[in-house]
């Protein structure tokens, strides 16, 4: 099956609709626009996949209900953060509906999350998510800080996007686990391969947010740049070449040819190689984490989704 080919089941769709129902107009707009806009519902994969993969766990379906609730909110919140022109291919919620109503709209789908998790009747499945949660602001305000004290290494970028990005990934394979109560090798195994998958995923959006192409990115390249956001690439850039890259990531990329001028370099230099390279070593790590699970088409789509993050650079 390809990975890109829809596994969530109409239910997720139908409930997610019931969850997000508001008497309130404003908040019914916002999550419309959001649910009927897609998204790729990677993490609600992921989930529903762990659990077939453990031969099917009760609650999964609330499980990958809330992952995809709590990362939308997230969105809402990111894109006024990032003064982000579009999500999901659409103007960004905040541009539409102004600050107030997209910060409180991402407040209303977490009070859903809760709900969600209150089903489960888990209270360990909170924790779990409770620290997701941590991590996730953590690691968007760490962002910011490093930005402010051009504070950047490898390890700092690491620890941004395991925190923003891997850890709720995470959360999604490990939530599974924890609701069929699978043997600890097998939970360990599923949180180590959402970690790994959430770490090669977010490597792979920043390496094409230089390095793709516009039309297939539905966004202008070099966003990173102009948020004033060092990643794994251009901080390899700075370290290759620090009197031709600090200038133009002080000016964020403005000067015409500037995001140009760094494609051309990452290619030339090999960075652009190398970074590939290391997502290649993330993706291999996911892989290998399934080898504990039982063999079968779950586990089989888990590994498929690894790999799409690699058809995804070509
Ligand atoms: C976007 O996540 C934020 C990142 C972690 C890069 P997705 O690419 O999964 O967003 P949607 O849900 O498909 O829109
Ligand atoms: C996505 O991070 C948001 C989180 C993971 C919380 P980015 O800001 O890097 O992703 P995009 O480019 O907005 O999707
Ligand atoms: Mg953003
Ligand atoms: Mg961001």
């Amino acid at each position: 099956m390809a990975a890109d080919a829809p596994t969530v089941p109409p239910e997720f769709d139908q409930r997610l609709r019931e969850l997000l129902r508001s008497d309130v107009e404003f908040i019914q707009l916002i999550e419309d626009d959001l649910i009927s806009a897609g998204g790729k519902r990677v993490r609600p994969r992921l989930a529903l996949l762990a659990s077939e993969a453990l031969g099917g766990v009760p609650h999964a379906l609330e499980l990958a209900l809330a992952v995809e609730l709590l990362h939308s909110a997230t969105l809402l919140h990111d894109d006024l953060v990032d003064d982000a022109e579009t999500r999901r291919g659409r103007e960004a919620a905040f541009r539409k509906y102004g600050n107030a109503v997209s910060v409180l709209s991402g407040d209303y789908l977490l009070s859903r999350v809760l709900f969600l998790l209150a089903e489960t009747g888990r209270v360990e499945l909170v924790h779990l998510f409770a620290e997701a949660a941590r991590l996730l602001a953590e690691g968007e305000v760490l962002q910011f800080q490093a930005a402010a004290y051009r504070e950047y290494s490898e390890a700092q970028y690491y620890r941004i996007i395991e925190s923003k990005t891997a850890a709720l990934m995470r959360a999604a394979t490990e939530g599974a686990a924890l609701l069929g109560d699978a043997p600890r090798p097998l939970r360990e195994a599923l949180a180590a391969y959402g970690g790994a998958y959430g770490l090669a995923f977010q490597m792979r959006d920043d390496y094409l947010d230089l390095m793709g192409e516009e039309a297939r990115l539905g966004k202008p390249v070099g966003g990173d740049v102009r948020e004033g956001k060092v990643t794994l690439i251009t901080l390899w850039l700075l370290e290759a070449y620090p009197d031709e890259v600090e200038p133009i990531l002080l000016r964020r990329g403005r000067e015409p040819g500037d995001v140009e001028r760094l494609r051309g370099l990452a290619e030339s230099s090999g960075v652009a190689a190398r970074v590939v390279a290391a997502i290649e070593e993330r993706v291999e790590e996911a892989r290998r984490s399934l080898a504990a699970l039982p063999e079968g088409s779950a586990r089989a789509a888990l590994e498929g989704l690894a790999l799409a993050e690699l058809e995804r650079l070509q």
